[in-house]
């Protein structure tokens, strides 16, 4: 029987900060490391462009993903790794997607309206169709499973809606794909307010963020008194809190809950533990992509050959889909 397939990708707009590391990044080494499953690993220049971008920095922004997914522990001999863009299958079949999906749904869908507020000037057609080609990104390889973090729920489900719509009108065999969720699906922001976003200033640990960088960010982290009848539910604390679990494990996480409720929490020892805890994670990430920077010939090849094989397959399901949808 074959593998199970498994296609995620980032955006190249920046350095890969903890939200995308613990949401997704780290699903994807693990689903690399069972054989059970063929990994299939982008990064989404395209998406890149939906929103106001550099195009100076733009090969530079793409290569950093690619040397993220690298120092993080993506292995190139078991996945693949490559670039939206050089499999221009993806575009071909996002259109002959666009062709089965509704404007309403779109326009209705709380990832798009979120982007708009945030970027009021950009509402682009590919603003608008960013869902529809990430369904072509995940289908054209008919995988059925995607790491990613809890925010992109809505666009997997459009994913599903396309999947099924092209199956009952066309009698193709996508899959529906489901989101491979981790500990760190949800991320919040160091500001205490939504997610550890990469737009947001101040919400974020870059992967390659020193132990002084860390100690400056965290110390930021609004907090409070250190001491309450109940544990706060959202804001700087939270976020702490959550920083804690996932670097420090739920044994700590439970030890600061109890001095909050108690005797109360010294907060600058805390952001010091927890420094020096997330620090311990980012080091040797930060040493690998150190010894690849040096190695450009080496990235440059695990591209290239990327692209090859993810070419092969998507063109294979390009084929098809247009076979079936009578464009011979
Ligand atoms: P991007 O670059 O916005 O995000 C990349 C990944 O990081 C996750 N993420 C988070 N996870 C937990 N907490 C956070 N605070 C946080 N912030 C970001 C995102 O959920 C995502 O997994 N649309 C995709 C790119 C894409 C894609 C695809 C993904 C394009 N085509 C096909 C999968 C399959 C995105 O959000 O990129």
């Amino acid at each position: 029987m074959s593998k199970r397939r498994v296609l995620s990708g980032i955006r190249a707009t920046g350095r890969l900060h903890l939200g995308n590391y613990l949401g997704a990044v780290k699903g994807m080494v693990e689903l690399e490391e069972s054989d059970k499953y063929e990994t299939l690993y982008m990064v989404a220049d395209l998406h890149s462009l939906t929103t106001p971008y550099d195009k100076e920095k733009l090969q530079e922004n793409v290569k950093n993903v690619v040397l993220d997914y690298l120092s993080a522990g993506i292995n190139p001999e078991k996945s693949t790794i490559f670039i939206q863009s050089q499999v221009p299958e993806h575009t071909e079949l996002f259109y002959l997607f666009s062709t089965v999906v509704s404007l309403a749904r779109m326009m209705h869908l709380p990832t798009y309206k979120e982007k708009i507020a945030q970027h009021p000037k950009s509402s682009t057609v590919a603003l608008l169709n960013y869902p529809v080609l990430m369904a072509s990104d995940i289908l054209i390889y008919k995988a059925g499973l995607v790491p990613v973090g809890i925010d992109q729920e809505p666009h997997l489900e459009i994913a599903r809606e396309i999947a099924r719509k092209m199956n009952a009108t066309y009698g193709l065999d996508f899959l529906e794909p489901k989101r491979f969720a981790t500990k760190g699906e949800y991320v919040p922001s160091l500001t205490g307010e939504g997610k550890m976003s990469k737009s947001v200033d101040g919400s974020f640990i870059n992967l390659t963020d020193d132990l002084e960088a860390i100690k400056k960010k965290l110390s930021k982290v609004p907090t409070d008194s250190g001491a309450g009848d109940m544990l706060p539910k959202e804001g700087g604390v939270a976020t702490l809190f959550t920083l804690i679990e996932l670097f420090q494990g739920t044994n700590e996480r439970i030890k600061y809950e109890e001095q909050y409720i108690g005797s109360g929490i010294k907060y600058s020892e805390l952001k010091e533990k927890l420094s020096e805890a997330i620090y311990e994670d980012l080091k040797p990430i930060q040493e690998k992509r150190s010894e690849l920077e040096s190695d450009p010939e080496y990235v440059d090849k695990v591209i290239k050959e990327g692209a090859e094989k993810a070419r092969k397959i998507a063109s294979e399901t390009l084929k098809e889909v247009k076979q079936k949808m009578g464009l011979g």
